[in-house]
């Protein structure tokens, strides 16, 4: 990202980013070593940073409060012990992420299609949603091989 889309990506998920319940995500691992916290973040810097390369043109507060709460189910999954969290887990993300941030319909909805092509009938539907979709899907292979966190992500 430039200079100044790093300035515009921080400010537009200022309060957000800081939020301390967005911060429990730090207390529970999504891949390897690295934290849900994290991930969400990577996903979120990562959607934004293919917006902006791609000159695509949306909602970019609602891309990235989206990222940044596409897994804010609040446990670990590796301990849920349901091999169907997969499906269900962008449900209780949505639900929660609304009861706690007031989502509006466009980030609700990209949340719940967030691990499409899985939810094979529901695909995304705004452009938010594919790139959240996009995101998560190149962040998680990145974080699945290397099973390593960007220390540059880390919130400064
Ligand atoms: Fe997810
Ligand atoms: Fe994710």
């Amino acid at each position: 990202m430039t200079v100044e889309e790093e300035t515009r990506f921080y400010r537009l998920s200022g309060e957000l980013i800081q939020d301390e319940r967005l911060l429990q995500m730090k207390n529970f691992i999504q891949h390897g070593r690295i934290t849900t916290y994290d991930h969400c973040l990577s996903v979120a810097r990562k959607a934004f940073s293919l917006k902006c390369s791609m000159k695509i043109s949306c909602d970019e507060k609602a891309l990235i409060r989206a990222a940044l709460l596409h897994d804010y189910f609040l446990y670990d999954w590796h301990e849920y012990g349901d091999h169907l969290h997969g499906y269900h887990h962008p449900y209780i993300a949505a639900r929660k992420a609304d009861m706690d941030f007031a989502l509006t319909a466009t980030e609700k909805k990209a949340i719940m299609t967030h691990m499409w092509p899985l939810t094979l009938f529901h695909p995304p539907v705004s452009k938010v949603g594919w790139l959240l979709t996009l995101a998560d899907k190149m962040v998680s292979t990145e974080e699945t091989l290397f099973k390593r966190a960007d220390s540059s992500l880390r919130l400064r």
